[in-house]
């Protein structure tokens, strides 16, 4: 089940920024999904993640950096046995567009015939995954399923989808919640749109 973000009223929205990192306030135009929005949905994909994972060798995998809040909120939630491990990908793009992919960080724990869950920050154009699903693949696992925070479906240019979706979104450039723009706003607690004037300043 994907869930779509309810836009807040403005009071609301202004409060929201208002209170978290006033440095930062002017350069996040509104806020998309709210701290209460996402802990509740994580905690949904984590019933249906057990569900499905339960009884299994789990290997949780996931891509750093965007994904550090989302998989610390997930994995509490996870009622299993599991142990977890990360894959370091870059993306040498330049603003908001991804670009040349290099593993910083491979992985360390055995996955053959172990079940994997694969967990990224956002399914863009699925250049990332694409490129990371068939590594995993060749290390042998019983069954790999993929897990995003949240999926840009219109930006889409591989064909791929996510196996557990936690928000579906329009193709607006998003931070916080771990999602960054340069390497900054990752510590944000919402999901927000960051305004564009900032990547056409600082971007290309
Ligand atoms: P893809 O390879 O185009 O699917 O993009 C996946 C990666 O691009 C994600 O793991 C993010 O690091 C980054 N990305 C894509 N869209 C956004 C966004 O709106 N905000 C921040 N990072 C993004
Ligand atoms: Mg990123």
């Amino acid at each position: 089940m994907k869930a779509k973000p309810k836009l807040l009223n403005s009071a609301r929205r202004r409060l929201t920024l208002k209170r978290n990192h006033g440095g930062w306030r002017q350069e996040v135009e509104r806020v998309l999904i709210t701290e209460e929005q996402l802990a509740r949905r994580i905690k949904i994909m984590a019933r249906e993640i057990e569900r499905d994972f339960r009884g299994r060798e789990t290997v949780v995998v996931s891509l750093l950096s965007g994904t550090v809040m989302f998989l610390a909120d997930l994995i509490r939630h996870l009622n299993l046995p599991l142990r977890l491990d990360f894959i370091g990908v870059s993306s040498y793009g330049s603003g908001t567009e991804s670009g040349e992919l290099v593993f910083t960080k491979e992985l360390r724990i055995d996955v053959r015939n172990r079940d994997v869950l694969l967990v990224d920050d956002i399914l863009d154009t699925g250049k990332t995954l694409s490129r990371v699903l068939p590594k995993i693949r060749a290390l042998k696992p019983r069954r790999i399923r993929t897990c995003v925070l949240l999926d840009k479906a219109a930006r889409r240019v591989e064909k791929i989808q996510a196996d557990y979706v936690g928000f579906e979104i329009p193709d607006y450039f998003v931070v916080g919640y771990g999602l960054d723009y340069a390497e900054r706003y990752r510590n944000l607690p919402f999901v927000g749109v960051l305004h564009p004037h900032i990547y056409n300043i600082t971007g290309q």
